[in-house]
Order: C-alpha cells, then sequence, then structure tokens
C-alpha cells in the first residue's frame, strides 16, 4: 500500500520532552557517558542541519513532485524537532545547544558551500526525473542508519530518560522510513535507468549521515563507538540486507563497508 502523506502531514508532531520529568535532574542523578554525549552532540547538529540539506533537495527535479514537496515539508519540521530535543539533553547536562550549536555549525560550512549545491543540482537537472529514486534511496538508507545509530545508542547507555527520548525519535523515523522505502522501490522498479544511476550514486557518492557537514574525526568517533562490537556489526549486515531488497541495489556492502573502516578506529 502506499504511504499516506496526507495522513502523515495531518498527524505530524514534535517530539515532546515536557513530559519525561526534570531532565536537568535525572542527568544530574546520572549523566551519559562522555562517549554517548559526543554522540549526542553529532546527533544534534545533524538533524539540526536538515534545513539546509532541504534546501539543496529542492534545488533538484524532486520538487516537482508536489506528493513529495508535502512529505518534505512535514519530515523537515519533525527532523527539528529531534533536533531541539537532543538539544534539552544537552541543556541538562550543561552544554551548548540550539541555536549557538547550530550557528556555528554553519559558520563552518565556508563561503562556497552554496556552490556544491549548486554542483549537485546541475547534476540532478542532467539526471533529469530518474534523480528523485536516487534521492529517494539514500533518503532510505540514511534514514536507516540513522534510527539505528540511536537504537545503539539506547543500547549503549542504557538510561531510562536518554531511552524514553530517542524511542519517540526512532518512531517518527520510522514514518520516514517507510515513505522513503516506498517510494525508492517504485521508482527503481519502475526503471533501469533509475536503478543504474542509483546504483552508482549509493557506491560512489553515499557517505555516512552528517559526515559532508560535521568534522571527520567527529564523524569517525560516533560510527566507530556505533558500529563496535558485535552489536555493531550486526546492525550494519541489517541494514545492508535491507538495501539489498531495493530493486537493483544488492550486494553494496555499504554499512558493512563502513563498520570496517570506522569500527576498530577508536579501539
Ligand atoms: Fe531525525
Ligand atoms: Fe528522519
Amino acid at each position: 500500500m502506499a504511504f499516506d502523506v496526507d495522513s502523515f502531514a495531518r498527524t505530524a508532531a514534535p517530539v515532546r520532552t515536557d513530559d519525561l520529568g526534570d531532565l536537568a535532574e535525572r542527568f544530574a542523578r546520572r549523566p551519559l557517558s562522555d562517549e554517548g554525549l559526543r554522540c549526542l552532540r553529532y546527533m544534534h547538529d545533524v538533524e539540526s542541519h536538515t534545513v539546509c540539506y532541504l534546501r539543496d533537495l529542492l534545488l533538484t527535479p524532486s520538487h516537482r513532485d508536489p506528493r513529495i514537496t508535502t512529505f518534505l515539508t512535514v519530515w523537515n519540521y519533525e527532523e527539528h524537532s529531534h533536533g531541539v530535543a537532543l538539544g534539552s539533553v544537552l541543556a541538562a547536562h550543561g552544554e551548548p545547544h540550539g541555536d549557538e550549536r547550530n550557528a556555528a555549525v554553519r559558520a563552518r560550512q565556508g563561503r562556497f558551500e552554496g556552490l556544491k549545491a549548486m554542483l549537485t543540482a546541475a547534476a540532478a537537472a542532467a539526471v533529469g526525473e530518474d534523480f528523485v529514486a536516487v534521492h529517494m534511496s539514500v533518503g532510505a538508507v540514511n534514514e536507516w542508519t540513522t534510527r539505528s545509530g540511536y537504537a545503539r545508542l539506547i543500547e549503549r547507555e542504557q538510561h531510562p530518560a536518554l531511552t524514553a527520548l530517542l524511542t519517540r525519535i526512532m518512531a517518527q523515523e520510522s514514518r520516514h522510513i517507510a515513505f522513503y522505502a516506498s517510494e525508492a522501490r517504485t521508482r527503481l522498479a519502475a526503471s533501469a535507468r533509475a536503478r543504474r544511476v542509483t546504483r552508482w550514486a549509493l557506491r560512489r557518492k553515499w557517505a555516512p549521515v552528517g559526515s559532508g557537514v560535521m568534522p571527520a574525526e567527529e564523524t569517525a568517533f560516533v560510527l566507530g563507538h556505533l558500529l563496535d562490537g558485535e552489536s555493531g556489526r550486526r546492525e550494519a549486515s541489517r541494514i545492508d540486507a535491507l538495501i539489498d531488497r531495493l530493486p537493483g541495489q544488492a550486494g553494496l556492502g555499504l554499512m558493512t563497508g563502513t563498520a570496517d573502516r570506522y569500527a576498530t578506529a577508536v579501539r
């Protein structure tokens, strides 16, 4: 069954934190580990950067499909709320969060980041309609890995307040997954060229979520921390199996490859 975008738009809501008790008190009693907090800063910054990513996507052929732009409008709103919710945990640890961190991330992108967006837009325009399949497939991969990053952080921290909050975020990521994956499947199934271009893009151009905007050592740390050990490995294989089921995308080994690259880097 096709994803119901109108119902998604009607039922979207920011992730709540106001009913989780006094977070400052809960995290003062039991703070997150230094490693967990470092992952959380990364997740906060990347979730909050979604609107900039959306700006770039709206320069591509995806903007022509009103179903997709309705989804993206609401998706961006929910991702923004994830940044805010994660910011409340940073605040509970007495850490900078929200606009203070977000402005710094944007300042770090430098003067030429708009140029990068323009080059992507030119490439996407050259690909034409089949670019939408690339966008939807990359979206599915990024949402799968994001949700699994939260699951791994829950597992590593075992902190009740963090678990409650991240479980709520993960429920929203699941709806994002449902949209991207169903759109990707339909579009890939319909066009051999879309399958080819997407396969090329995933193999040659895909990079872990946040790696384009965060310092390389932070990406390496977060991936290393979350993909480490038996559970990390299992999670990477699970995501690869999901990617394998997208038409024409079997055997790419994106996440197991990423785990190989990063998981030992922090030991
Ligand atoms: Fe999110
Ligand atoms: Fe998401």
